[in-house]
Order: structure tokens, then sequence, then C-alpha cells
């Protein structure tokens, strides 16, 4: 099949389904590319483009989110419980950090409690895990840089940054073809290694070498969306521990060394999410 021109289509069908239509550009053209090369035709590039962007960004979504009306909710909350009761309720809508609602007043308590003051964090393929800012036990001054490929989830974010008079930047960007080039004390890739993997196998990896921080904490669902969770945590395990070059993991609370790399790695297992704190030095 000849391309030329038709990638240009693929991307402009993909983005007239409201689903997508916000989805950073890079990524549709990285992802439509291959499907180009990989189907038989146009019509079915489209759907295959469609379906992936589905597994690593929409799966995660229930419903489309009304932001501007999320934002008024939390303008018009009157004090600090009832600001941090509907960051909550707006976690609810993405499924991931949905996930995470349960466990979320002891998650950041428990695996930051040993580190020295955080002054800035990169939260990479973020979701919407900047509401749980509340939550992060970090410096008064922090800088917070967010990315993640939907436009008008990362507007909303801005507003919530400047609602809350964070130090807080959203950015709009695939990861894949722009990695955050960002600095930070930690760096939070919450459950986002799987699906970058599911995107491209190799991604992984690469993004670990180019994230610029000293803390990164680097975490995995314990169950499918579906809800199945039969052998995940080993799964996971398994390749967290192959990226830090097959290292076995140390008990609960342990550090462990990984080979090659001057990391120190502690291993953390919640109710619905297993992570691992690794420090470089
Ligand atoms: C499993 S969710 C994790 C969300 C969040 N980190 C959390 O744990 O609550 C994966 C996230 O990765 C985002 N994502 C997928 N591919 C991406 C890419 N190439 N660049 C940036 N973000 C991406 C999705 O939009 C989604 O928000």
């Amino acid at each position: 099949m000849n391309h030329d021109g038709l990638l240009g289509d693929l991307v402009t069908a993909v983005t007239k389904s409201p689903k997508y239509r916000t989805i950073a550009p890079d990524l549709i053209w990285r992802i439509g590319a291959v499907e180009l090369a990989k189907r038989g035709n146009f019509k079915a590039a489209v759907k295959g483009t469609k379906n992936k962007l589905h597994q690593v960004g929409g799966a995660y979504w229930d419903t489309a989110v009304d932001y501007p009306k999320a934002l008024t909710r939390l303008q018009n909350a009157a004090d600090e419980e009832s600001r941090r009761q509907t960051c909550r309720d707006l976690m609810r809508l993405h499924a991931s950090t949905r996930e995470r609602l349960p466990i979320l007043d002891e998650f950041y308590a428990t695996i930051l409690a040993g580190l020295p003051p955080i002054h800035s964090v990169i939260d990479v393929a973020c979701g919407l895990n900047p509401l749980a800012l509340p939550w992060m036990p970090l410096a008064a001054d922090a800088t917070y840089h967010v990315y993640d490929i939907y436009g008008d989830m990362m507007a909303f974010l801005q507003g919530f940054f400047d609602l809350m008079g964070v130090n807080g930047i959203a950015h709009h960007q695939d990861i894949l073809s722009q990695p955050p080039g960002q600095p930070a004390d930690l760096a939070l890739i919450l459950k986002t290694l799987p699906c970058l993997e599911q995107a491209e196998k190799g991604a992984a990896a690469r993004l670990l070498q180019t994230i610029q921080a000293r803390h990164l904490l680097i975490s995995y669902p314990v169950q499918s969306l579906g809800g199945r969770g039969k052998g995940m945590v080993e799964n996971y395990e398994a390749q967290f521990w192959g990226l830090v070059n097959d290292q076995p993991a140390a008990a609960a609370g342990e550090p462990a060394a990984a080979a090659d790399r001057d990391w120190h790695i502690t291993r953390f297992e919640f109710a619905t999410e297993l992570a691992f704190l690794a420090t470089t030095y």
C-alpha cells in the first residue's frame, strides 16, 4: 500500500470521533503509521488505530467528563475537607485513578515517609492522579509537572493547579514521541509501563532511561480493568525486575540493590496496587 498522504487522512478520520479528538496528535500519527504499514487497507488501519488508542487511553473512561463543571465544583468547595471530597469524587471518573481510592490515605504517606523533602515531581501519564496532590507529603514550594495525551484533561488539570495555588504545569504530550525532559526529585510512573508497552515494545525501558529523577515511584495494577487479577502481581513483579536487570525482589520494606545500576529499590504491596520506589545514587 502507498502510504503517502494516507497518514494525514487517517489522523483526520480518527480525530473525527469525539472519543479521540483531544488525544495528542503525535501519538495518533505514531500508531497510525504502524497500523497503515501492517493492515491491508485504509479502513482497517483507522479501526486498528482506534483500537490501540482505546487500549492505551479510552478504556479508562466510562463516560466523557464535563471538565468545566468539575472545575466549578472544586471552585465551590467551601473548605479543605469538601475540596478533598470533591477530588475523591472526581478521581472516580478515571478507572485507574479510581482503583487507588481505597488505599489513598496510606499510599503516598507510606511510600514517601522516609524520603527527604520533595521539591519537584513529574507525574508521567498522569490520568487524574494529580487530584491526589492533597494526599502527597511534598515540600510547600514543590513544583509538579504532569504529562498525558488528553488535551481537555490537561487544560482541566492546569485549572486545578491554578485554583489550588500549586506551582504546576500540565503538558499535553505523547511521552513515546517526546519523553518528559523536566528533571525532578520524584518521578511518578504509576501503572503506566504496561500501557506504554502495549503501544510499543521496549517503550518502558526507553522511558526509564530518559527520566531524570532521584526517586522513581513505579507501580502496577493488581487486577485488570475487567476485574481479573490472577497472577498479575507475579507477572508485573517479574516485568519490573526484568527492567532492572533481573534482580530478585527484596522482602516487603527491605531495600535491595539492582545490578548494573546504582538503584536502591523498596517494594510495597497494597490491596489495589504493587509499587516500587527506586532511588538512584
Ligand atoms: C493506566 S492509566 C494510569 C494513570 C495514572 N498514572 C494513575 O495511575 O492513576 C495510563 C495513562 O497513560 C496515559 N497514556 C497512554 N499513553 C500515553 C502516552 N503515549 N503519552 C502520555 N500518556 C499516555 C493514558 O491517557 C492514561 O491516563
